[in-house]
């Protein structure tokens, strides 16, 4: 029988009847501990969920399922390095990647290579063709190969290493490396491709046109050596690029690409950071690894997550969720998880190849508050959709100036208690206006939403953020009896783009494409 149409499931849809027609006021009137009783407070990172449209019953409910679903059967088959990607017949371990002093021979050794590469490079020992040292570091990789880092670096600019300006290239358009490329020397830049199967398009086609530019002024192959080192799983390809394996830094098929930062994959990470505060984000994540697998079910901070996205999506009908980082640093966020819950989740056939049968993963995006709040905010306090959002705030600011972090923080918890709680029209009319505008200062509220408070922005923190949101796309995962761990539907794109690349150069039939592509190819020649 499919879970979904078990009796825990029938519980909660039978419960969501009723909780559909009632509102955070009331729910807030009726019981004022309430943000006591919804708020987990572990390791540092508060959690408010009390603002969710949930009560008691609802959360019980929702652990009950979990429990009909065996979810710690399923944590434990990923801990024992099951093949739980059971479509590609790969175990999912990235958490042995930051397991410390457990972690397998073969991490420790790839982490202490990371280590003496990036000594080498901040030393200024690592030179260039000329002899001169490196000054820019360019990532070039694509998705998981370059969303981690990229996030990282900016959410920890505060900790940055002096001296060495670190960049991040993905994008198969033109427009994306060369103007890079215009402003860098050749002497000075040294080009990581991240790849974790070597075989990426966009990646190969960057790290082409890297290595003619660097041609260009070098006029020596031999050049190539000091100026690229390779990540990946694929040796063989690596080679045939002209990276020679001891600028390899290797990973394995068990680190799937959108769970790879604490990899390999982090090399730019480390060099933007400095090694210590790399070292910091793999102990942060290996804290929240330790509490999801340890902390009971209503203290379990990612589960906790994983629960109120199913009852957000499946009961309460949201097509969307917004993650709304206070934290400039935080900019990137909303994109990285975009990749690790989507790609992760959005499907729609489960771990048996049936139908799922209900939503899975909704739309995820966002951008930074206050920066939203001018932009797209109107539509989730007045647009008529259920939009739960993530609220993350920082207690300290990581660029503090005067006036600048209170305005910030006192704007995220306006935000939240505005879409929480609205505005009636008694309201409304209290503040004398005109009665023909009263409609359009409703606010209805019950938006709901969670509040997440952390310390500071520090590597250690954002290793615990990070590693979150990872067990709670596991979590929902399981939930939903889906794999998390493949991409099959990335596939037919990437296989149609082969097929057309030789079409819009002018050869071939274009007769195996409907008439719109073929109008379209026509329109481009
Ligand atoms: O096309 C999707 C995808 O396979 C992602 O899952 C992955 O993170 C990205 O492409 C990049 O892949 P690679 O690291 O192999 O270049």
């Amino acid at each position: 029988m499919s879970q979904l149409g078990s009796p825990a499931w029938q519980a909660l849809s039978a419960h969501a009847e009723a909780m559909r027609k009632e509102h955070l006021r009331g729910l807030f009137a009726e019981d004022p501990e309430r943000f006591t009783t919804f708020t987990i407070d572990e390791g540092g990172l508060l959690l408010d969920f009390s603002k969710q449209r949930i009560n008691a019953e609802t959360l019980a409910l929702l652990h009950v399922y979990a429990n009909s679903v065996d979810l710690d059967a399923q944590k434990r088959r990923m801990q024992a390095g099951e093949k739980i990607n059971h479509t590609e017949q790969r175990a999912v371990r990235h958490m042995d990647l930051r397991a410390g002093e457990q972690a397998p021979p073969e991490v420790k050794n790839v982490l202490k290579r990371m280590q003496v590469f990036c000594e080498s490079i901040h030393s200024g020992r690592w030179r260039g063709y000329s002899g001169e040292r490196i000054t820019d570091i360019v990532n070039i990789g694509i998705g998981g190969s370059d969303l981690g880092p990229r996030m990282a670096s900016k959410a920890l600019t505060a900790h940055q290493q002096p001296d060495l300006h670190v960049h991040f290239i993905a994008n198969v358009d033109g427009a994306d490396i060369a103007p890079l490329l215009a402003r860098l020397n050749p002497r000075t830049t040294l080009f990581i491709i991240a790849s974790k199967t070597f075989t990426t398009l966009e990646t190969l086609t960057n790290a082409h046109s890297a290595r003619n530019w660097l041609l260009a002024t070098a006029g020596n192959e031999n050049a190539v050596a000091q100026h690229f080192v390779a990540i990946s799983t694929n040796l063989e390809l690596t080679s045939k690029f002209g990276i020679a394996n001891d600028h390899v830094f290797e990973f394995w098929d068990w680190v799937g690409g959108r769970f790879s930062m604490w990899s390999a994959i982090g090399l730019s990470l480390a060099l933007a950071i400095g090694w210590r505060h790399f070292e910091q984000l793999l102990a942060g994540a290996k804290a929240m690894d330790e509490h999801f697998f340890a902390a009971p079910p209503e203290k379990n901070l990612p589960l906790t997550l994983a629960l109120l996205a199913l009852w957000n999506t499946d009961f309460l009908g949201a097509a969307s969720h917004a993650v709304l980082p206070y934290s400039q640093s935080l900019a990137l966020l909303p994109s990285f998880l975009q990749q690790l819950e989507m790609e992760s989740n959005g499907k729609q056939v489960n771990r048996d190849g049936e139908p799922v049968g209900v939503a899975t993963c909704p739309v995820l995006w966002g951008e930074p508050g206050t920066n939203g709040q001018h932009s797209f905010y109107q539509l989730i306090h007045q647009g008529g959709q259920v939009i739960p959002c993530d609220f993350i705030a920082l207690r300290e600011s990581d660029f503090p100036l005067p006036g600048h972090h209170i305005a910030l923080l006192a704007n995220c918890l306006a935000q939240s208690s505005a879409l929480a709680f609205g505005q009636t029209a008694e309201e409304v009319r209290a503040t004398v206006v005109a009665e023909a505008l009263v409609p359009y200062k409703i606010f209805p509220g019950n938006q709901p939403s969670t509040t997440m408070i952390i310390p500071a922005l520090t590597p250690y923190t954002l290793g615990q953020l990070l590693a979150l949101y990872e067990h709670k796309v596991f979590c929902l995962g399981a939930l939903w009896n889906l794999n998390s761990f493949d991409q099959w539907g990335v596939e037919l794109g990437k296989q149609l783009a082969g097929q057309l690349t030789p079409l819009l150069e002018g050869q071939g039939d274009a007769a195996v494409f409907d008439a719109s592509t073929r109008g379209l190819i026509n329109a481009l020649r």
